[in-house]
């Protein structure tokens, strides 16, 4: 428990006597003057690691209005001539979003490849199994990648390892990475793709651990397949990467023992592993809800542990990394999705309204990712527009960026370079699934030209700012090119369509040099970055 004496004195709580009463009175006060404090050290030689920028990953799945309403409507005024939305392909530039995993997710696990290529018009429409609704086909693996393309981003393509295997998924690793003169490739060129797509990076099915899953798998089952698939995908193309499937969370009753069986049959095959973690908050306590990344950063120790045990018993050299393929909050919308009907086609599905809460977990989620950037290589926010996402749109209408967007934007572009690793001095809390939570929850990162820095900072305190104390030893001189702040006086603050612009960051922070450290006030529940440029 925190709020020892000890943390009373540490700068927020004074214990008074009142001389001026004839009893001694204990008055126990929170002075606004004497504000928390947090202190952070960086040193140019406490390193994580290099960032891996594919950790600024998302995910678009055939569900809901992801595809179909989402990047694809060609009725809309914005859309381009392949049909696809102008407006959503301008927000996602702005992301710089380097992967986008698909086509699921849970539908990938009963999806046949082949219905979606070829001309349009003869492609079948299927009961869709994963969430009980029709699936046109009107786009597919060309379509997508022609659309990856143009947002300038990669495609992390999943094979169906549900109710297909290593069969399907060769054919599809032929039919988009071959160069030609080979059935799936010409077919490929017949269908008017001359060059291949080139996707490095894939993954073997999708939370096959999970007894919703379609064609659900236990570990010795889907290690086995996934083994076999593994091989025969890279003597396809030995160049690409493969993602193994994790558990779907850390709360499944075979975490852990399905990591480590998966990996005992995969090992030498693969290069990742997959982590999921979606969180809520149910019970409405939003101090807890802020800690939940802690249980992120333990999920992640846990599986690199689970991993270099199967290297140390196979006494193997290789090292397997992480894919943290699905992350975000996911509850506002799960009453509503139990309302939608059998077999319509793209329905309002997983539509979170994002609020301002979840854009500060959001933004402690990017900063545990950032915090184990030595060994998560790839991570997918999930997913990119209208299902869970950072995007929204009407159908023939607007598109607004939900709160989550911006802690998103903001470590994607300014987060890029090396991880340091601040030594981080901060008062704590405790919560109801937590304890010692700090509430300045951290990160830096340097450019790899040296010249800037930037630090990601939220402040899970409910009621009070803190100042921040951050030494930088070693770098040289620096200094403030802005202190970018998200904040708001209502929690559960949203944007949407009628006020898409509710909740964005200013560049107010009041980060400043002060003696060679910089100094800023955090205020009590925001999202910070401090942008820090070299004095040339
Ligand atoms: O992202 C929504 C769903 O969450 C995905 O389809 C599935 O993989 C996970 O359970």
């Amino acid at each position: 428990m925190k709020k020892s004496i000890d943390s009373m004195f540490n700068g927020d709580y004074y214990i008074v006597i009142n001389i001026n009463t004839t009893e001694l009175i204990k008055t126990l006060i929170c002075r606004e003057d004497f504000m928390r404090s947090a202190k952070i050290i960086l040193n140019k030689d406490y390193l994580v690691g290099e960032v891996d920028k594919r950790i600024y990953g998302s995910f678009i799945e055939h569900l809901g209005r992801a595809v179909y309403g989402g990047i694809y409507e060609p009725s809309h005024p914005t859309a381009d001539k392949f049909g696809f939305r102008q407006d959503v392909k301008e927000m996602i530039k702005e992301l710089k979003m380097p992967i986008v995993r698909y086509p699921g997710g849970n539908f990938v696990s009963g999806y046949n490849w082949e219905d979606g290529v070829g001309a349009v018009d003869k492609r079948p429409r299927r009961t869709e199994l994963a969430w009980m609704t029709t699936e046109t086909n009107e786009i597919g693996t060309n379509e997508f990648c022609q659309w990856a393309k143009e947002v300038g981003t990669e495609v992390m393509m999943a094979v169906n390892l549900g109710t297909r295997g290593a069969d399907a998924a060769r054919n599809l690793v032929e039919y988009c990475n071959h160069p030609g003169d080979t059935y799936w490739s010409n077919l490929r060129k017949s269908h008017g793709y001359i060059q291949p797509h080139n996707i490095k990076t894939w993954c073997l099915g999708n939370e096959l651990d999970g007894p919703w899953q379609i064609c659900h798998k236990t570990a010795q089952e889907y290690g086995r397949l996934a083994c076999e698939t593994a091989k025969v995908m890279k003597w396809v193309d030995p160049t690409i990467e493969l993602v193994a499937c994790g558990s779907s969370g850390s709360g499944m009753a075979t975490f852990a023992q399905w990591e480590a069986t998966v990996l005992e049959h995969t090992y030498e095959h693969v290069d990742y592993i997959s982590l999921h973690t979606y969180y809520g908050n149910h019970d409405n306590n939003t101090s807890n809800f802020l800690a939940r990344s802690m249980d992120m950063d333990a999920f992640i120790k846990s599986v690199v542990s689970t991993c270099d045990y199967v290297k140390a018993k196979k006494h193997s050299k290789k090292k397997i990394n992480l894919s943290f393929d699905e992350w975000n909050v996911w509850f506002h919308s799960n009453n509503a999705d139990k309302k939608i009907d059998r077999w319509s086609i793209a329905p309002h599905q997983l539509e979170d309204e994002y609020t301002f809460e979840d854009a500060l977990l959001v933004g402690s989620m990017l900063i545990t990712l950032l915090k184990n950037a030595d060994r998560v290589k790839m991570a997918c926010l999930a997913q990119l527009v209208n299902v869970i996402a950072p995007i929204m749109t009407e159908n023939g209408g607007s598109a607004w960026k939900q709160t989550i967007f911006y802690p998103y934007l903001h470590t994607s572009i300014y987060g890029r370079g090396t991880v340091l690793n601040p030594i981080v001095k901060s008062p704590m809390y405790d919560s109801k699934d937590f304890t010692d939570v700090p509430c300045i929850d951290a990160t830096a990162v340097i450019s790899e030209d040296n010249n800037e820095i930037t630090l990601f900072a939220v402040n899970r305190d409910m009621e009070n700012n803190i100042t921040l104390d951050i030494e930088l030893n070693g770098f040289g001189k620096f200094e403030v090119v802005e202190h970018i702040v998200m904040e708001s006086s209502d929690v559960k603050a949203s944007n949407t369509k009628q006020n898409p612009n509710n909740v964005v960051p200013n560049s107010n922070g009041n980060a400043a040099i002060e003696d060679g450290n910089v100094k800023a006030t955090v205020k009590n529940l925001s999202w910070n970055v401090i942008r820090l440029g070299r004095v040339k």
